[in-house]
């Protein structure tokens, strides 16, 4: 891929992120946090057709959840956070949702009609009836979400929810094996082609790679080769990765996107690691092409 289209791909991002954070300022002035609402207009459903084909199975739980990841990124992420201490914003904070009561977390206030279902959990059928039309599983409810109809995107967002606590059982979670690469051989290490495909696949819903780029779920990555850690004056980072010193070197680069969790436990970067070894000497060797580019000097 070259850097035009990369960068095209960024910025479509980048812009992504931006109308996200509008849509999350109306939202915060549509619906105020205090007032119950009630809908002045209700959103029109889509007669959801249940679809009669069956959920596709074959493909891998940990893919599943980062598609996941990437639709919410895109459908859920204007009106809630999905990492750990993240603050309610719009709806509750989604981070463990998968382990707790519905309507439960604490210093939310939920609508009464999300909570007469208290006493039920969220599993995979609760929160898949509840994404197909909120409305209808909780009448009055305060998430103006007109719902996801379609069943394989459903699934891929439940994977990924589910994937948003250290206590879910371990099905539910990225498998930590070499397995979810075993379909296509690993390409010579060092690939920095290969790196900017999976960088796209792995790492651009959270990241920017663009010169000058914004932070959107994380900070922009651009010069990461190199930069001292956790120092993007415009992010706040998690106290975790605040305590980790020195610079990111191809070692600490490659611990880190072996196992955030493992490099700085309780960080804020909910991913699960990039398995494969020649996976990620290719994820580094092209975060160096883009340190050595100088901003500005692009095609
Ligand atoms: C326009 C804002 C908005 C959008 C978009 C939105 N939500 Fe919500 N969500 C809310 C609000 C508000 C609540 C609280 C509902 C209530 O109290 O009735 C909520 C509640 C929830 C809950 C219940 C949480 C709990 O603690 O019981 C889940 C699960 C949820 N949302 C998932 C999602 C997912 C997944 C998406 C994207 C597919 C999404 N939401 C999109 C506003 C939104
Ligand atoms: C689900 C969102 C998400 C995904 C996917 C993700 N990251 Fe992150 N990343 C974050 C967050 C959030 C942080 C900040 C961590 C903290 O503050 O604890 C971060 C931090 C980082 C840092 C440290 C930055 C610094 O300034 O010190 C690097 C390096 C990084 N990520 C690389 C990657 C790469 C490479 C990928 C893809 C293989 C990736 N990340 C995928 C969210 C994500």
């Amino acid at each position: 891929m070259d850097f035009t289209s990369l960068n095209r791909i960024a910025v479509a991002i980048a812009l992504t992120a931006g109308a996200g954070l509008l849509c999350w300022e109306a939202g915060s002035f549509l619906v105020p946090d205090t007032a119950p609402l009630h809908p002045a207009v209700t959103i029109p459903h889509p007669e959801s057709k249940p679809s009669t084909a069956p959920v596709k199975q074959e493909t891998p739980p940990a893919d599943l959840a980062q598609e996941g990841a990437k639709i919410a990124s895109m459908q859920c992420a204007m009106c809630h956070t999905f990492t750990a201490d993240s603050p309610d914003t719009v709806g509750p904070s989604l981070w463990g949702v998968g382990a707790r009561h519905i309507a439960s977390k604490n210093g939310y206030s939920y609508s009464d009609a999300l909570t007469a279902h208290k006493g039920e959990r969220w599993t995979k059928d609760t929160l898949s009836a509840w994404l197909t039309n909120p409305a209808e599983f909780a009448p009055g409810t305060r998430m103006m979400f007109p719902g996801v109809s379609d069943e394989n995107t459903r699934a891929r967002i439940i994977a990924w929810l589910l994937t948003l606590d250290a206590t879910t059982p371990d099905s539910t979670k990225a498998p930590q094996t070499e397995k979810t690469h075993d379909v296509s051989p690993p390409p010579p290490a060092g690939n920095a082609e290969h790196g900017a495909a999976l960088g796209q696949q792995q790492c651009a819903m959270c990241h920017s790679f663009d010169p000058d780029g914004p932070a959107i779920v994380g900070p922009p990555l651009h010069d990461i080769f190199g930069r001292q850690i956790a120092a993007f004056t415009g992010y706040t980072y998690s106290d975790a990765i605040k305590g980790v010193k020195g610079s990111w070197t191809p070692d600490q680069l490659d611990a880190w996107l072996k196992d955030p969790g493992q490099v700085a436990p309780g960080t804020k970067m909910m991913f699960p690691g990039v398995s494969s070894q020649s996976d990620r000497d290719d994820i580094i060797a092209w975060l160096k092409t883009l340190a050595a580019q100088t901003p500005k000097a692009q095609p």
